[in-house]
């Protein structure tokens, strides 16, 4: 058997300094811990230890001011990051000084020993970034993430780990969580963050100007083409192309990108010159893209070309713990001088946010903006969030206004941002979509009598029997 591994460990807190010591003995691995980064580098330059988790913020010596230190007396170190502050940047700039890893506070022990074993498993290779001088951090951070949650910590992670790469990613996650959000800051921590960032939306393009939109077009290459236009593929180059709502790529389109991919150029419509892709592709969806695929509506081989590296954003409902946060960001945000009393914050991470962050930001920002006074009450909160989930209603008679306020809010949530173009259609799909089921529901109540549920839902019995058939709704016998 090999000597067991030793790892040094840093944190000031001791309680911290306890738990993984035991977690790490219990895996049969020798530990050193202290608290403070003088001792850590001290034992490292006499040349102890296999493995260093450190924090970052220690009384005197700063983790990841450390690791620079580290490698110059040992450059073959493995150095793990643990922290809960400022995540997003913090982990860049770990991984930037060259950490090899990133672990979020507080962390589940199975996710360090795994972390641990990967770090021991792996030979540090020194990556020079002739762009990043040492000591200085790349990032722009015109985005600002907030969120401490454990999901979130790890996309900070799988973020800061990408920041040299070009891979792909597949952003999911229902609406209003943050895809946009995660996908600009993909590219402002990327070493292409110089370059452009460019955004097309899948769902707000009609299905035949897809490929002029993605690749461009001459001019006078169909009717429509008054001018060339060059298309997003170029408006893109050396930058990052973020495919938004690619779930909703129709079949030609995705045969079209998956070509241009595998073969890295492409031809604007009506033109006869190849030109050589140069973006980086960051799609993302809130469609089940898995079901797609199943369902035969999205293309297997183009899914795993932009799923190389998959992130998935959880509804805000299972993270609430970045609800307090996440108002404070955007109340300070808007410039209002405001303070949330703090039943009024409780009841905010108590409500399910169907719209998720879009539909927490608009509410905080209505409510910072409505009212004089510097603290918004609970009560305030409330009148709020009734409007957006408007309480059962006694009588059919309130049932219009009720619906009525949960589908605007509904369609601000989701397609508050769509283009009036991408929602062609719009009326007969809601209608459909909408009337079956209250056909059906409606039958179940009247076990299937037609005449009384043509008279509760007011309409004339030849219209229901003619619904009932064309939207194939099943009669009892
Ligand atoms: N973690 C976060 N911190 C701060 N602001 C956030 C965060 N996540 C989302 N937001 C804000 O919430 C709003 C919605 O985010 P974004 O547009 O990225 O979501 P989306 O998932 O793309 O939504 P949709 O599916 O509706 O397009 C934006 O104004 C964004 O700035
Ligand atoms: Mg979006």
């Amino acid at each position: 058997m090999t000597a067991a591994k030793t790892i040094l460990v840093a944190d000031d807190d001791q309680s911290v300094r306890t738990v993984l010591t035991q977690a790490l003995k219990r895996a049969g691995y020798g530990v050193n811990a202290t608290g403070d980064g003088a001792t850590l580098y001290k034992w490292v330059a006499n040349g102890e230890g296999d493995l260093v988790i450190t924090d970052v913020l220690m009384p005197g010596e700063n983790g990841i001011d450390l690791i620079p230190k580290i490698h110059g007396r040992r450059p073959d170190m493995k150095v793990i990051v643990m922290s809960a502050q400022n995540a997003l940047t913090t982990a860049v700039s770990a991984v930037e000084r060259g950490a090899m890893d990133f672990l979020p506070k507080p962390f589940d022990i199975d996710q360090l020993l795994e972390t641990v074993g990967n770090a021991l498993r792996q030979t540090r290779v020194l990556v020079r970034d002739d762009k990043t001088p040492q000591g200085t951090t790349r990032a722009h951070n015109k985005t600002f993430i907030v969120g401490q949650s454990h999901a979130m910590q790890n996309i900070y992670r799988t973020i800061a780990h990408l920041t040299n790469s070009d891979l792909a990613v597949l952003i999911s996650g229902e609406s209003g969580t943050g895809k946009e959000i995660i996908a600009r800051a993909l590219h402002e921590f990327s070493r292409r963050k110089n370059g452009p960032f460019v955004a097309v939306n899948m769902a707000a393009i009609p299905k035949e100007l897809i490929e002029s939109e993605l690749f461009g077009h001459e001019k006078g290459a169909f009717t429509g083409a008054v001018q060339k236009f060059e298309g997003r593929f170029a408006q893109g180059a050396g930058g990052t192309l973020f495919l938004d709502e690619i779930g909703d790529m129709p079949m030609e389109a995705q045969t079209r990108l998956l070509r241009v991919l595998q073969e890295g150029e492409f031809t604007p419509v009506g033109g006869r010159k190849a030109v050589k892709t140069d973006v980086r592709i960051v799609a993302a969806t809130h469609r089940d893209m898995h079901r797609l695929v199943a369902d035969g509506k999205f293309r297997h081989d183009l899914y795993h070309r932009l799923n190389v590296v998959p992130i998935r954003i959880p509804p805000l409902r299972e993270r609430r713990e970045d609800i307090p946060a996440l108002v404070q960001h955007f109340v300070l945000s808007s410039g209002a001088l405001k303070v949330f009393a703090t039943e009024a914050v409780a009841a905010l991470r108590d409500f399910p946010w169907p719209g998720n962050i879009r539909e927490l930001e608009s509410l905080v920002r209505r409510l910072a903006a409505l009212h004089a006074y510097d603290v918004i009450e609970l009560a305030d909160v409330q009148k709020e969030l009734s409007r957006l989930a408007p309480p059962a209603p006694d009588s059919a008679a309130e049932l219009p206004r009720a619906m009525n306020d949960l589908v605007t809010a509904h369609f601000d949530a989701h397609y508050g941002h769509v283009a009036a173009e991408g929602l062609s259609g719009l009326h007969d799909l809601v209608v459909s979509a909408v009337e079956k089921p209250l056909i059906e529901w409606v039958l179940s109540r009247t076990e299937g009598n037609q005449i009384k549920a043509a008279a509760a839902l007011g309409i004339n019995r030849n219209t229901l029997r003619v619904k009932i058939r064309q939207l194939g709704i099943e009669v009892r016998k």
